[in-house]
Order: structure tokens, then C-alpha cells, then sequence
């Protein structure tokens, strides 16, 4: 019987564990044995166990965030000899197909490992959004929902003592999570590494809005794109405003995977393992439009993913 092995690595992402359970119980429904390994990568080098899988392993599971098989990055994975290494334990494991979920640099990690000869499938599970050729990633819109949450509740405060609220979200490179629920939750100003800002403009909108009664302002920041708390001071100095700042951190990155999320790991996973037992191999799952499809790995490398610049436009003609 062919054997399929699953990991999940990088950073964790709400709907990692209904891809999980997807590619379980598809992949024994076409006839595979299923098995997983702790830790991603690391857990492959460390030689942590090889869990095998039945159809209840994963029971349980599609309600939860995180991700139940445990996750680590591997900067390791960057070494030829590590990558022999790996590949190497996978073959002793006697593992035919190797489903990798997670952001970019497991995506990187699984196409060196598809060099060394294991059949490799990716699925893109990250809550970055950043990765090229599929419209979106699994643990996105739950992360999108959770910012909004936060926009909610301090709009609330900033409303009642007359307040400019500064709020980060992550995003280290790319600003998919910031535009995202800025433009869904109105803030005033989104600030994106990947477009340049203007300090004074984001003083002169908070001023505009404060000459037509706006009651607060909301200034969206990517982790990546600016010290909230340089741009804070910076505000102060030239506007007379009272301002608060909060940095969500990890809490969007965790909690009860959206509808979408569960949707969209549950299709990605199923649709790994039809194609691998197609005979595809160095592929990733991807979202275009309503379908899935599966994308060359090497193929999302080549350039950044295109950042949305018409939204961001629209996002600051309606939060005037
Ligand atoms: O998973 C991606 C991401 O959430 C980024 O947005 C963020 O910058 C980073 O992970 C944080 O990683 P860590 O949990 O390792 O600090």
C-alpha cells in the first residue's frame, strides 16, 4: 500500500487541522496509509515518531485552531545537508508522497525535498495571504475576522473618549491581513510595507475627520511597515490629538477556524490527494476564483504576490 505522509510547518494557521483531516480521510478513502509527523520539518530531522493514522485519529479536529500535528520552522531546511537528511528518513519510512502545509518557507523546504525525489505536495496554510498564485490561504479570513473583532471593540472605546487608536496587526513583508481589515472595518489610515505612507497625510485624515464630527480614527499598522510607536510620537508632534496604540500579536493568529477556513482545508486536503494519486508530484494547491488548482511549486517564487492596490485606494475614499 502507498504511504502518505503529512506535516504542518512554519507558522500555525486556523484551518490547518481540517486540511489535516482532509488529506487523512481522503487519502484512506482512495486506498493510502496515512501517517504524520510531529513538528514539521524539525520533527522529520529529530526523528520524532512516525504517527500512523485511521479514519478516528483525526476526529475531533476541524473545530480547532492551531494545528493538532504541531508545527516549528526549520530554517535548517536552507542546508543541502539537511535536505538530504530528511528526504533520506522519508525514504526509510518507506513514505511515497510527502503533503506539506504551510506558508512560503515550507513551501521552499518541500520543493528541495521533491529535488531529492520525494512526490511532494504543498497546501498553502498561513494567515499572511502572501503567497503568489493562489487568491487565498487557509487561516486568512478567520485572522481577518479576529482583527475586525478587535476594530469592533476599540472603535467603541475611541468613540467615547475622542481618541485616535493605533492598532498592529502582523505582517512582517506583505500587508494582506492590514489592507484587508482595514478596508473591511473603515479604518481612517492603513499603513503596508508595501506601499510607501506619508506621516502628514495620515495627521491631515485624522484631522479631517475630526472637523466633520468623526468621534475617533482608526490607523491600521502591518508589524512590518513601521514602529508603531516611533509613528505614534511622530503624530503627536504634529497634531494635537490623544492617541492609544494596541498591538494584537499572536492572539489573531489563533481561535476557531471561519466557515471559509474550514472550507477551503477541507477542499485543499482532498484535492492534494486526488492529484498526487494522479501521479502529480512538486505542486501546490491553489485557490483561483472558485476552484482549486494545482500550481508548480517553483512557479510562486519567481515573483511577490501582486498587493491589491485598487483596495487600498477604495479603503481611503471610504474612510474619509
Ligand atoms: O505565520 C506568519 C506570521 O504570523 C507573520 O505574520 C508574523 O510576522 C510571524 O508569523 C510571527 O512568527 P512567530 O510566531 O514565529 O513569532
Amino acid at each position: 500500500m502507498k504511504k502518505i505522509a503529512v506535516i504542518t510547518s512554519g507558522g500555525d494557521a486556523p484551518g490547518m487541522n481540517a486540511a489535516l483531516r482532509a488529506v487523512v480521510r481522503k487519502g484512506i478513502y482512495c486506498g493510502y496509509q496515512v501517517c504524520g509527523i510531529q513538528r514539521g520539518f524539525t520533527g522529520l530531522l529529530n526523528g520524532n515518531p512516525v504517527i500512523d493514522f485511521e479514519l478516528g485519529s483525526v476526529a475531533d479536529i476541524i473545530q480547532r485552531g492551531g494545528t493538532f500535528l504541531l508545527t516549528a520552522r526549520a530554517p535548517e531546511m536552507f542546508q543541502t545537508e539537511f535536505q538530504i537528511k530528511a528526504a533520506e528518513r522519508l525514504k526509510s519510512e518507506s513514505v511515497d508522497s510527502l503533503v506539506v502545509i504551510g506558508g512560503e518557507g515550507s513551501f521552499m523546504g518541500a520543493m528541495t525535498l521533491e529535488k531529492q525525489g520525494i512526490r511532494t505536495a504543498c497546501i498553502p496554510g498561513t494567515i499572511d495571504n502572501d503567497i503568489n498564485g493562489t487568491d487565498q490561504t487557509i487561516g486568512f479570513d478567520t485572522a481577518v475576522n479576529t482583527i475586525l473583532d478587535a476594530i469592533n471593540r476599540l472603535r467603541d472605546t475611541a468613540t467615547s473618549h475622542e481618541r485616535v487608536f493605533l492598532l498592529e496587526v502582523m505582517g512582517r513583508q506583505t500587508g494582506y491581513l492590514a489592507l484587508t481589515a482595514g478596508l473591511a472595518g473603515g479604518a481612517e489610515s492603513i499603513v503596508v510595507p508595501e506601499m510607501d505612507y506619508d506621516l502628514s497625510q495620515i495627521c491631515s485624515r485624522i484631522m479631517q475627520g475630526i472637523k466633520r464630527q468623526k468621534t475617533h480614527s482608526i490607523i491600521i499598522v502591518a508589524e512590518g511597515a513601521a514602529n508603531i510607536y516611533e509613528m505614534n510620537e511622530a503624530i503627536k508632534k504634529q497634531i494635537e490629538v490623544e492617541t492609544r496604540i494596541t498591538v494584537l500579536g499572536h492572539i489573531q493568529r489563533g481561535g476557531s477556524p471561519s466557515a471559509v477556513d474550514r472550507l477551503l482545508g477541507s477542499r485543499m486536503g482532498a484535492a492534494a490527494v486526488d492529484w498526487l494519486a494522479e501521479g502529480k508530484s512538486g505542486f501546490f494547491t491553489a485557490l483561483r476564483g472558485q476552484e482549486i488548482v494545482p500550481v508548480a511549486l517553483d512557479g510562486c517564487f519567481a515573483d511577490r504576490k501582486p498587493f491589491p492596490e485598487e483596495l487600498y485606494r477604495l479603503a481611503m475614499i471610504l474612510s474619509r
